[in-house]
């Protein structure tokens, strides 16, 4: 199967094109986002998910936002308003606010240029987010295929493939790689409740892709590590404090813990993007808590539970970093002392970009 284009711009540039995720694997439909009221509900219902993959799409849409408002004398403030608005679409995944920020910074860098020049930056900007997601995709594939061998079986969790990044994806990367080198890896993909993005989307990727992939529903984990058939678990990441806590889909948290319980090695994938060195600690993350009637009722035929039951719906957790073998970034395996050894990815990173740049 020819390989999918999860988020682009138009061809006139004045619109996004995304795959809506809500719809896969049923239906391969592409919805074109025009307005900022377009971005937002297209992220906050998920149609774009996956961290590195809204820090995409906001980026394209506070570009939009900008040719949209250029001609508007209050521009730089409308521009303000719109940043907020993004923002507050999806609040644990720190790509979407590590991309606005650099969106701004650009913003504010070409604030005495012309109008449509200032715009023309933005786009610039926001494709070079995209592209080089696009690159930390394969270097992390590459980091992470380092740590299987041809018969190992992975576990993941949620769904951390193309659909979620631009290519290859994070912790499904090594996984794509293996499999175009000949490798034989299997895979168990958790259903991931409650939205089922491991059933939908993270079987379907692999599925296409010819992967030898098995799905259970989440409370069978367990039972798979007990019979010895999983060598590793491989999930991404949708921020990584500075002490290495780091939060993900929810259930992440409890495969650490029987990751931990049968000595498996437990490693999540994150571009530097989605490290958050301004958060001590996963106390500091805000877990998204999402409506209700996403457990009761939305994939069933039929509602599940009684009428008028009280319901909890955290959408992530925060995995403790004494579990976490290491986390795969596009500067290498990032391992304790976490704090240390993420700024010295950071430093490497600015090293090679400034390489590069030379
Ligand atoms: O709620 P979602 O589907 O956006 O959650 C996605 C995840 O938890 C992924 O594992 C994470 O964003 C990493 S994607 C490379």
């Amino acid at each position: 199967m020819e390989e999918l284009t999860n988020i682009r711009l138009s061809e006139s540039g004045d619109s996004l094109v995304i795959i809506d995720q809500t719809k896969l694997p049923g239906e391969l439909e592409y919805i074109e986002l025009r307005s900022r009221e377009e971005l937002f509900e297209a992220i906050s219902r998920l149609r774009v998910r996956g961290a590195p993959a809204i820090g995409i799409a906001a980026a394209y849409g506070y570009c939009l936002c900008a040719k949209e408002d250029m001609e508007e004398p209050d521009f730089f403030r409308r521009m303000d308003d719109a940043e907020r608005y993004l923002a507050s679409s999806r609040p644990t995944a720190v790509n979407l606010f590590w991309a606005l920020e650099r969106m701004r910074q650009t913003l504010r860098k070409n604030a005495l240029l012309p109008r449509e020049e200032i715009v023309e930056r933005l786009f610039a900007e926001a494709k070079a987010i995209h592209e080089e997601d696009i690159a930390s995709n394969l270097r992390i594939s590459e980091y992470g295929l380092s740590l299987i061998k041809d018969g190992d079986c992975v576990l993941t969790h949620c769904n951390a493939g193309p659909l979620a990044t631009s290519r290859y994806g994070t912790a499904l990367g090594p996984i794509l790689l293996a499999k175009e080198r000949g490798m034989d890896i299997k895979v168990f993909a958790d259903e991931t409740r409650p939205l089922l993005q491991g059933a939908r989307l993270t079987a379907f990727e692999l599925h296409n892709a010819g992967v030898d992939v098995t799905l259970i529903c989440d409370n069978m984990a367990g039972q798979v590590m007990k019979e010895g058939r999983i060598s590793a678990v491989f999930i991404g990441c949708d921020r990584a404090s500075r002490c290495g806590d780091a939060a993900n889909k929810i259930g992440s948290s409890s495969l650490a813990v029987l990751a931990d319980h049968y000595g498996i090695p437990f490693y999540m994938f994150a571009p530097l993007s989605t490290v958050d060195m301004g958060a001590a600690s996963g106390k500091d993350i805000r877990i998204e808590e999402r409506d209700p009637n996403e457990i009761t009722e939305l994939y069933f035929e039929k509602r599940m539970a009684p009428e008028g039951i009280k319901v909890y719906n955290p959408a992530f957790d925060v995995v403790d970093h004494r579990l976490i073998t290491g986390i795969v970034t596009e500067e290498g395996i990032v391992t304790a002392p976490f704090e240390e050894n993420f700024n010295k990815a950071f430093q490497r990173k600015k090293a090679r970009t400034e390489n590069k740049d030379a």
